[in-house]
């Protein structure tokens, strides 16, 4: 008889808790999900002292021609067209054949504001150079795991700050992973680069102030404004 009564309170108790702690679990997930999500640019930060360190370090990251550069901050001077990357972090969405891969969050970028075009950052599997497309085009390489330091300040792939800047042309600075861990070595060797400049790199996120502006609003950001004279 005890046991029977007991038996039938603690259900409901038990069912109940369980509920909560996935609620719980559901609302921690949102949240993390949102800081995630929150839209950054990215610096490139060198320390080291040679004149290229100095040129390669405070510069942007970029997209264009499906490759990922280091430019000037302010897209007026910068030799080629670029559009400034503004990522953030969501899961890669894995194909059924991926799955089993697993390889967590992607790192999507703005690729262009109007129309708001994402694509994925990724390196490519036998060049090593960063470079985004969609899924079809990224699957294949490594697309992920992307995280941050414990600061949340520095961007890593698969839990390595490993990059490189690479002057590919005249300065012009490619983004490449040293995914085997010899400072590009055997990748630039294979690309015939191995006499170009090039510097290690930290990722940092710089937070973005204002989401990009919807074509249909003129906001003070837009591109093409005259600017300067703004008061504040
Ligand atoms: C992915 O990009 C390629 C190259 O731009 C394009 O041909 C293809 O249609 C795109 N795939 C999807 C699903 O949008």
């Amino acid at each position: 008889m005890v046991i029977g009564l007991l038996f039938l309170t603690s259900i409901p108790t038990v069912t109940g808790t369980s509920f909560a702690v996935s609620e719980q679990r559901k609302s921690n997930q949102r949240k993390e999900d949102a800081r995630r999500m929150v839209k950054f640019n990215i610096e490139a930060v060198c320390t080291g002292d040679t004149d290229d360190d100095r040129d390669v370090n405070g510069r942007r990251v970029v997209v264009r021609n499906d490759k990922v550069y280091l430019d000037m901050v302010d897209p007026t001077k910068r030799e080629i067209p670029s559009f400034t990357a503004l990522a953030f972090y969501i899961e890669y969405p894995e194909l059924d054949e991926t799955k089993h891969l697993d390889r967590g969050l992607g790192l999507p970028t703005y690729v262009s504001a109007n129309p708001p075009l994402l694509n994925w950052i990724y390196a490519d599997k036998d060049t090593h150079e960063l470079m985004y497309g969609n899924r079809t085009q990224s699957v294949e390489h490594f697309v992920g795991p992307w995280d941050w330091t414990e600061d949340e300040k520095t961007i890593l792939l698969e839990e390595k700050d490993a990059f490189y800047a690479v002057e590919e042309e005249e300065g012009q600075w490619a983004l490449y992973y040293d995914r085997d861990g010899d400072e590009l070595a055997r990748v630039l060797e294979e690309q015939e680069m191995l006499d170009n400049a090039f510097v290690p790199v930290s990722l940092v996120r710089k937070i973005a102030e204002e989401p990009p502006a919807p074509p249909s609003q003129s906001q003070g950001q837009g591109q093409g404004q005259a600017g300067g004279s703004a008061g504040k």
